[in-house]
């Protein structure tokens, strides 16, 4: 049986689509994660939330315990994982309000706790990343979008930051070189430790300002939080109409 679990960003700190909604308390090995843990009902399945700042978006993207959320999440039996974040746009393809599937990363992010293979226990764990991205997950994704006639972006790359400042023009046009097409503080190392956890895990980016230097002028934050607002609804949107048809490839009934 597949149980899905939502990990919300910046704009995205509740899915108040679910129903018979309880809260988790879990502690793990790594620590605490973000918040409590909602499990609720939706579309007649059991889903997850997690707000990856915090109920009160207080934790900056580089304070984030992101082996203690996802240890948590697959403690609690998530086996596939949608995580939302807001982005920067580089490419002429991904400008404000536009949703991105992407299908690659690179990493620029230190310092993070990035992996379970801490030295603790015995086990060093090499994990393939060459697709970072659950294609299975990623094509229900684009299918669920074009089903409701929203556009999206279908794939991308995911250059992570690590904030919480934003990036000056330079490194925006380094990143631009190096192929990324759009730019966040919270991908990394959330994806590779979903990965090394076995679960299955896709990213839904919203585009809520271009990046620095991609058009004249300063990053305007008035513009950003209507651009969150408005386009996080889209979002919530997209993934209500996943959940719906959403198939569970291993049923246990
Ligand atoms: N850079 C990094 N992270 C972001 C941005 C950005 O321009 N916009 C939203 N999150």
């Amino acid at each position: 049986m597949t149980n899905i679990a939502i990990i919300g960003g910046s704009g995205f700190d509740n899915f108040t689509a679910l129903t018979d909604v309880r809260e988790h308390r879990q502690v793990t090995r790594f620590g605490q994660p973000s918040g409590f843990i909602l499990s609720g009902t939706y579309a007649g399945r059991e889903i997850f939330f997690l707000a990856r700042h915090g109920s009160g978006h207080t934790i900056p993207p580089h304070k984030i315990n992101y082996r203690a959320n996802i240890a948590a999440l697959r403690e609690l039996g998530a086996t596939e994982i949608i995580a939302v974040t807001a982005v920067g746009g580089i490419a002429a393809s991904t400008p404000p309000r536009r949703i991105v599937i992407p299908n690659q990363i690179v990493d620029y992010t230190y310092g993070r706790e990035h992996t379970f293979s801490d030295g603790l226990d015995s086990v060093v764990q090499h994990i393939d990343f060459t697709y970072p991205f659950s294609e299975p997950l990623r094509d229900e994704i684009i299918r669920a979008a074009a089903q409701i006639s929203l556009p999206i972006e279908p794939t991308g790359v995911y250059g992570a930051t690590q904030g919480p400042r934003l990036e000056t023009a330079a490194e925006i046009s380094r990143m631009a070189k190096d192929g990324c097409t759009i730019v966040g503080m919270t991908g990394m190392p959330e994806a590779s430790l979903a990965r090394e956890a076995g679960l299955n895990y896709v990213n839904c980016s919203l585009v809520v300002n271009w990046a620095a230097g991609v058009v004249d002028g300063t990053i305007e934050f008035a513009a950003i939080e209507q651009h969150l607002k408005l386009g996080m609804a889209s979002v919530q949107q997209l993934i209500k109409a996943w959940l719906e048809r959403h198939r569970d490839p291993d049923p246990k009934i």
